[in-house]
């Protein structure tokens, strides 16, 4: 198919583009010769028409709400396979055979331990600090202790895989027994992937961890269903961060930090604050659906770049929800709060016609609030299941004979080209905006100046401490030292 796309532009001048057509018929305007052709570049904030590679690993369709990894189904690999399977599949592109899978456990099993120098990281981070940021410090740091060769062979290759995958999982149940005080639980090697990840988290020298099927499951399900997303924001970051042949534990680290946000995977967290609230405040949420509305808050865990309907995975969580929370003992009156809310939004025209539905992290949290994982790591839990998928893209693009560093292009708006003036003949002096705008001392016209935090922030951007009450220069010589 030669289809093209006709652009003009400028005074009747135009530029013919080829088409890319995708194994499932989607189709994009190729522009990699626009600026050599036509000087043009294109914009896209937030690159939300904009595809930054090709790639065989996972298939979306927004509008249809569909969900392959490698082809397969979502449904089908949440019900029938496990996650070491998927992350085997997404990594390596096809199921692997029974042996090509005790391989592989085996050599995840093997790659489990971290580097005996490293526990002393933990004991130097303070004890509220949060797991993302541990895990993000220490995933970095895993470069220190396994380097890893400019070229590296297939087998080279496969064990960095191995340990990122498993070693993410020890460092994440490690910080949860440093922040609760408990000395740290070893990897077992008679224990499964999931149980394993269970048994360091909630074992102790003094108590058995009890695998419950069930939990087990749950889990293995959750993991399954975050392993990959296609391009979203932190398997992009994991690609440009790789594009520039850093340490592919920088690049992971990389991925686990933008993962941190609270529009992507820190979501999980922020849908459980907002039923804890709504279930504090005795509301039925009805009053946190006319907030979001109005623009107060954010209904978390709603809500989508590329679904416009309902997120597959939303459904799949929802259904192990109530599995879960029907077990003897595991009731717990948020599920009846978020059904309402999901409810609600679905039959408010605000949600419905900005096509706001529930995404996979509307339903995740309250599985691992069942399965007694805290609060501060449902984040790292998506971390841990995003880790295949991370490599599998990193892997993609590493293989690929054309790949480049990524480099974006820009519209440049802020100030036109000026000369430097000399300190003596600043007049009055000022500064320049965030937006790019010069902004003189004393300048009332800025509404921004008016108020009293314009000059804390000026305060602070400078440096400058706040004047002693009396107005009197502090110290010997309380002017700043211009370096
Ligand atoms: C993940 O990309 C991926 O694939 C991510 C992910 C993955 O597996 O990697 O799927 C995982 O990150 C899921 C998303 C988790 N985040 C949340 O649940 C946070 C809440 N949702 C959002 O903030 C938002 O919906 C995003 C970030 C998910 C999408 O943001 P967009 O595409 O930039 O949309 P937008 O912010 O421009 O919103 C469009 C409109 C706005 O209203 P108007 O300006 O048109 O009046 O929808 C409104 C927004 O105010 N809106 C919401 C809302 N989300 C969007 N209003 C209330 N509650 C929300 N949750």
């Amino acid at each position: 198919m030669n289809e093209q796309c006709t652009i003009n532009y400028g005074d009747n001048k135009q530029v013919s583009l080829p088409m890319m057509v995708g194994s499932e018929g989607e189709r994009a305007i190729d522009i990699s010769t626009l600026r050599k052709n036509t000087g043009l570049i294109t914009l896209d904030e937030a690159y939300v028409n904009t595809g930054s590679c090709k790639s065989a690993i996972t298939y979306l369709d927004g509008e249809k709400g569909i969900l392959r990894y490698r082809g397969y189904p979502i449904e089908e690999l949440a019900t029938k396979s496990r996650f070491v399977e998927v992350a085997y599949l997404l990594m390596y592109g096809e199921l692997p055979t029974p042996k090509e899978l005790d391989a592989f456990s085996g050599l995840l099993n093997n790659s489990s331990l971290i580097h005996e120098d490293m526990r002393h990281f933990f004991l130097a981070f303070p004890n509220h600090a949060h797991p993302m940021g541990i895990l993000t410090t220490m995933v970095a740091s895993l470069s220190s202790f396994y380097p890893v060769p400019e070229e590296m062979s297939d087998e080279e290759e496969r064990q960095v895989i191995a340990n990122l995958v498993s070693q993410v999982r020890t460092i994440a149940a490690f910080s949860y027994k440093k922040f609760i005080g408990e000395p740290m639980i070893y990897p077992s090697y008679k224990l499964r992937f999931v149980e394993n990840f269970l048994n360091m988290m909630f074992s102790s020298p003094v108590q058995n961890y009890q695998q419950d099927p069930d939990i087990v499951k749950a889990i293995d399900t959750f993991l399954i269903l975050h392993a990959d997303h296609e391009q979203n924001c932190s398997t992009s970051a994991v690609r440009i961060t790789g594009s520039s042949l850093a340490n592919v534990y920088a690049v992971i680290s990389a991925g686990i930090s933008a993962l941190w946000g609270q529009r992507h995977g820190g979501a999980n967290q922020g849908v459980i604050s907002i039923l804890d609230e709504i279930v504090t405040s005795g509301d039925d949420g009805r009053r946190f659906i006319e907030d979001a509305k109005n623009k107060k808050v954010r209904l978390m865990g709603f809500g989508h770049r590329v679904y416009k309907t309902f997120d597959p995975r939303a459904k799949i969580m929802k259904e192990l929800c109530h599995k879960l929370l029907n077990k003897p003992g595991m009731a717990d009156p948020m599920i009846d709060i978020a059904m309402r809310l999901e409810e609600t939004a679905l039959s408010d025209d605000y949600f419905l016609s900005r096509n706001l539905y529930p995404n996979v992290d509307f339903y995740s949290g309250l599985i691992l609030k069942a399965a007694g994982i805290p609060f501060n790591m449902f984040t790292v839990l998506f971390a841990i299941g995003r880790t295949p998928g991370w490599l599998a893209h990193w892997r993609e693009m590493r293989h690929d004979k054309d790949n480049r560093i990524s480099r974006p292009r820009q519209i440049y708006v802020g100030p036109p080209m000026r000369n430097y003036i000399p300190m003596d003949k600043r007049a009055g002096g000022g500064r320049t905006s965030l937006s790019g705008r010069f902004i003189a001392d004393g300048d009332t016209s800025n509404p921004f100046v008016k108020s009293k935090r314009f000059t804390e922030t000026v305060r602070n951007e400078r440096f400058i401490p706040a004047p002693p009450p009396d107005n009197k220069p502090s110290g010997p010589d309380s002017s700043i030292a211009r370096g």
